[in-house]
């Protein structure tokens, strides 16, 4: 297998806030796996074929570590009451619908299709309770080439009728499930409580077990909005905490990830330091579903993980960079309630979040480091009018904000070119 040698403006986040950028560089990779970023072409690569991308700039692929496929279909619509209401208003009945594997067949090919053309080549993805629209998911991801994990959702209990699963259906669903998922290469199976709301101790208590034998990452939802905690106190009164009422369960480690965390108070902060629990900030759908504005900044300093999601469809923008200038607007707000003497998140910052941090949830080392799989993106930024003569981070702050028509190039995904347009 020839090397891939990728020629242009290099930009990557190595670090916290930190820019590595190298003009008229190379990327290289062999075997789908990252050499590194080099100035000129070492010798050994002398006479490789190169995709030489003149000036366009040469950027990590996005992860987006929280969105929930069978809310594709509802994306943009219906953003008119808080979490609680518009869970039974709009998104059980939504959800409902992949009973039918046509239709998700269908949906979920457009998703898989969509995510991709966006440069977003890893997701941490919720799907509905049904086994087979779940296998249909992974199989429309793998076909895309998007990587990552996926979850069959588990809800015993406060569904609706017709989205709702029994205990001892919902462990046997989940079993036969993992069965059926084991041939998947690149997308692989996450264990998926919806929220504490919606599975019964006895179920919590399952998936628990089942996470620590068979080493199976978890993901679900924590302190979104305060109707939602208020209801987990009365639900768990032995616990003072809506965190501990995953932890008792053994759903709480450092494979675990945690969408929202907005109303996490200093004690529930340092429990998922201590534990190694990565917070997903959703900052469009904690805006939409007016849930409140997550403390990102504060966080981050506190030495949290952190990453991003998109939490389509609370959220409204599937497009990770969309999603990275929120996080940047959310912690402007936040900075505006809190005090003028706490900072918010620089671009730099949102982009190493929206890049890196979710990354690191699969393995991967920050930026394009030596070892890692070759996930990356090329993006035109010629066309749109400048100010003035603009450095690389400038343009990569520009791209954050506004892409110009057909923007994405080409996309890399575990090494394998999954999209190319001529410019
Ligand atoms: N909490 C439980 N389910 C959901 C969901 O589908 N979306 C969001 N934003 N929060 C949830
Ligand atoms: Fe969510």
């Amino acid at each position: 297998m020839p090397a891939t040698i990728l020629k242009g403006t290099i930009v990557s986040a190595p670090s916290l806030g930190k820019l590595d950028i190298t003009e008229k560089g190379y990327l290289i990779a062999e075997e789908g796996r990252i050499k590194g970023v080099f100035p000129v072409l070492p010798e050994q690569y002398a006479g490789a074929p190169v995709e030489d991308y003149g000036d366009a700039l040469i950027l990590q692929s996005l992860a987006d570590l929280h969105l929930h496929a069978p809310q594709y279909p509802m994306l943009g619509m219906g953003m008119d009451l808080p979490l609680l209401d518009w869970l039974n208003a709009y998104t059980f009945p939504t959800e409902a619908r992949f009973a039918d594997p046509d239709y998700a067949r269908d949906i979920y090919r457009r998703l898989a299709r969509e995510l991709m053309e966006n440069g977003t080549t890893r997701v941490c993805m919720f799907s509905s309770l049904h086994r087979e629209a779940t296998l249909i998911l992974m199989e429309e991801l793998e076909r895309a080439g998007v990587t990552g994990y996926v979850g069959k959702v588990n809800m015993d209990r406060n569904g609706i009728p017709a989205l709702q699963e029994e205990t001892e259906e919902s462990k046997r669903e989940t079993l036969l499930w993992l069965e059926a998922c084991q041939d998947f290469q690149h997308v692989k199976p996450i264990l998926t409580p919806r929220f504490t709301p919606s599975c019964t101790d006895g179920l919590m208590d399952f998936l628990g077990k089942l996470a620590a034998e068979r080493g199976l990452p978890v993901q679900s939802h924590l302190s979104e909005n305060t109707g939602e905690i208020q209801w987990v106190k009365e639900l768990h009164p032995d616990c003072s905490q809506y965190w501990e009422t995953y932890a008792k369960y053994g759903l709480w480690n450092d494979r675990t990830l945690m969408a929202h965390c907005v109303w996490s108070d200093e004690r529930e902060r340092a429990a998922m330091r201590a534990a190694g629990v990565t917070v997903v900030h959703c900052a469009d759908s904690n805006q939409n579903i007016c849930s409140g504005v997550a403390p990102v900044r504060r966080m981050l300093d506190e030495g949290l993980k952190v990453a991003l999601g998109s939490d389509i469809a609370g959220g409204d923008h599937l497009n990770m960079f969309d999603v990275v200038a929120a996080s940047v607007r959310a912690s402007k707000a936040r900075r505006m309630q809190d005090g003028w003497e706490t900072d918010f998140l620089t671009v730099a910052e949102g982009w190493y979040l929206g890049t890196s941090a979710g990354a690191a949830f699969f393995g991967g080392r920050p930026g394009f480091a030596p070892g890692n799989s070759l996930h990356a993106i090329v993006l035109d930024d010629g066309d749109l009018p400048q100010p003035h003569p603009l450095t690389p981070q400038e343009r990569l702050e520009r791209c954050v904000y506004r892409r110009q028509k057909n923007a994405l190039r080409a996309v890399w995904s575990s090494g394998r070119l999954l999209f190319s347009r001529e410019k």
